[in-house]
């Protein structure tokens, strides 16, 4: 089996605080990089209370993912839907029961799985409101993981929330089994209040004492874990020192780098519309909102395209296969760099996966 090639961009939208305007967000997103002749993929997966579809006017009963998890289908392209937009698509995550909402761990890795393979260019996770680990894993899988707030101060402490849990969940799922470093993390993830000490600077300055190889992953993981940052229903003129302040206390308390990607004007009316977000967005009342998610979308897309460029080249493909071949069942207990560097760049899903596709049965793989 070939690791997938990154041929397409994943983002996914969270921010911890509920009705702050991801799922307006997503749709809107999603509709402006379909405007530009690109296919997308809106993924629902705010599971339990979906509602991606209604905003997209989808109100007949239609296959959502709770047919995938319950097995009926066999992919999630299978439920792919199509919307009045052209190459916009839709998986709804309408019809869940109760107790569905919480996928076991290894269904998780098949939606992400399956999520990676969809026909699209651009695929747009909605994600529900909380820092929930399934939330914080989904947030964890995509290329660009963007986080909505109002400028309010619940919600911009929520958002702080969000960003320290999505860390620890990135750090936990790739060095959480190192020996050495695992450890480390857990007593920086139990420091609350005052004396809260950990950043990522902290956890370099130990892993260049406890595990001094290790190192560069550490500080590449530091570089690569950037949140975008967007502001919904920003008055008019309003100076947001708030935002401001979110930003340097992820810089100060976390070593976190945010990206201020853009804010999102306050349109009253979007409230009559909810039946129909793409009518609203193209119609004259949605314009001041819709040139604002434009210019959040070609700043998103941006870094997405550089980062295609400098993508494995074949060669690196064929090394890594090569590698992942030789590995063996130890593979998570050992301490080797090129290891724990392979989870790094090909998510722990994807090794977890690969390695159990070739009959390896580790128990770490259950145990995460
Ligand atoms: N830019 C905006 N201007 C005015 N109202 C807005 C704006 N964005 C969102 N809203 C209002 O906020 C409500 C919640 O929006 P949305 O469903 O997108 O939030 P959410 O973050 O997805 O919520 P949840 O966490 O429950 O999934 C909408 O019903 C709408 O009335
Ligand atoms: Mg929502």
């Amino acid at each position: 089996m070939k690791p997938a090639r990154k041929s397409k961009t994943i983002f996914s939208i969270g921010g911890g605080k509920g009705g702050v305007g991801k799922s307006i967000f997503s749709v809107a997103l999603g509709a402006v990089l379909a405007d530009e002749g690109r296919k997308v993929a809106l993924v629902d997966l705010d599971l339990g209370t979906a509602n991606l579809h209604t905003y997209l006017g989808i109100t007949r009963k239609t296959p959502a993912i709770a047919d995938f998890i319950l097995r009926k289908v066999d992919s999630l392209e299978d439920i792919l839907l199509e919307t009045s937009r052209k190459n916009l698509m839709v998986i709804s995550g309408a019809g869940f029961a109760p107790g569905m909402a919480n996928p076991a761990h290894w269904m998780k890795l098949k939606i992400m799985r399956h999520i990676k393979s969809l026909p699209a260019d651009f695929i747009v996770i909605d994600l529900g409101a909380g820092v929930h680990f399934n939330t914080l894993d989904f947030f964890g899988v995509s290329d660009t993981g963007i986080i909505m707030t109002a400028p309010e101060p619940g919600a911009v402490m929520n958002a702080y929330g969000f960003v320290k849990g999505a860390l620890f969940r990135r750090l936990r799922s790739v060095f959480g089994k190192h020996p050495l470093i695992g450890p480390v993390i857990d007593s920086g993830a139990k420091n609350t209040g005052e004396e809260e000490k950990f950043t990522l600077e902290w956890l370099a300055g130990q892993v260049r004492e406890k595990a001094p190889d290790m190192l560069p992953l550490i500080e590449e993981m530091g570089r690569e874990f950037r949140p975008a940052l967007i502001i919904n229903r920003v008055p008019e003129g309003q100076k947001h020192l708030l935002v401001k302040n979110f930003i340097s206390l992820c810089v100060k308390k976390l070593g976190v780098h945010i990206e201020h990607m853009g804010n999102l004007p306050d349109v009253p009316v979007i409230t009559h519309c909810l039946l129909n977000i793409p009518g609203f967005l193209y119609s004259r009342h949605g314009r001041p909102y819709l040139d604002a998610v434009r210019m959040i979308a070609g700043r998103l897309a941006a870094p997405a395209a550089a980062a295609a460029k400098t993508d494995f080249t074949d060669e690196e493909v064929e090394e890594i296969i090569r590698f992942m071949d030789g590995l063996d069942s130890s593979v998570f207990s050992g301490t080797n760099r090129d290891t724990w560097r392979l989870r790094m760049y090909f998510k722990p899903s994807e090794v977890v996966d690969f390695l159990m596709k070739r009959g390896v049965t580790h128990e770490a793989f259950h145990r995460r």
